[in-house]
């Protein structure tokens, strides 16, 4: 046990978050798992994380919060805050986070993805009884090193400073962030303000393709100009009304 977590560390595992998920029955809350290479790491929307051994920081935490559903959200916004606020103190750069879970640095005017969390929760009676939280962020990768761009190009710590970090120094502090602001969640403060604070999309045009069932179904073209405290994006249409858009039902795309 450290600083409250279990902690299991792999130098190579299918995927952190694969292999929590299938030991999660047995497993306590606030597990963490460590591996130093994924042989098939998983992003959102089922594409895949890639990174070459010993480079990133690659972990999933377990999670039991018998929360009400709608705070599922709140796991999201408390992993993006942790990452970026570890990865900001330990390198006194400004990383942000792009709605809703991706680890960003802006650079010239161009964001570039540092990372990305995963989120896999289970739910049973609008409750959520369980949750992984992978998150994935791009530490000592040189810049050869790196995943291929696609819409947003990538980066990491070393890419950026041309210095090497600790992976391990990075691991306490994130879980120890995790941990702190998980306990606020807990006396029910959601992260709203904090989370809204690194958020780069605010401010910007954008245009949320809402998705059902997979599917298009129509888009919110607007001014992004806050989120409430469930994480919604809160979208100022032309006609000045407010569409709040949930993450998992949207594809975003900041307008130039
Ligand atoms: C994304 O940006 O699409 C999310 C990436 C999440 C990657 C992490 S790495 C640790 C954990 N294990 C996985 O297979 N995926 C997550």
């Amino acid at each position: 046990m450290e600083n409250g977590w279990t902690i299991h560390r792999f130098d190579q595992l299918d995927s952190t978050n694969s292999w929590l998920k299938d030991r999660a029955g047995g497993k306590p809350h606030k597990t963490a798992v460590v591996a130093d290479f994924q042989t098939a790491g998983r992003g959102r929307l089922g594409r895949q994380w890639v990174a070459p051994p010993g480079t990133a920081l690659m972990v999933s935490l377990l999670l039991k919060p018998n929360w009400a559903v709608e705070r599922g959200a709140w796991l999201t916004m408390i992993a993006g805050l942790a990452a970026a606020e570890t990865l900001s103190q330990t390198s006194g750069l400004n990383i942000q986070l792009k709605w809703p879970n991706d680890v960003v640095i802006e650079q010239d005017g161009v964001l570039h993805k540092m990372g990305g969390i995963l989120q896999e929760a289970e739910t049973n009676d609008g409750r959520l009884t369980q949750a992984i939280m992978g998150i994935g962020l791009n530490i000592n990768m040189g810049p050869a090193d790196l995943p291929p761009a696609t819409h947003t190009p990538a980066c990491s710590l070393k890419s950026i400073t041309g210095d090497t970090f600790d992976r391990d120094d990075l691991l306490q502090q994130l879980l120890n962030g995790f941990g702190t602001h998980y306990a606020q969640a807990e006396q029910n403060q959601s992260p709203q303000h904090a989370w809204q604070d690194t958020l780069v999309t605010l401010g910007k045009r954008v245009t949320a393709t809402i998705m059902r069932d997979g599917n298009p179904s129509h888009q919110i073209i607007g001014m992004a100009t806050g989120v409430d405290e469930w994480g919604r994006l809160l979208i100022q249409t032309d006609s000045g009304k407010i569409e709040p858009v949930v993450a998992g039902d949207v594809t975003l795309r900041k307008d130039s």
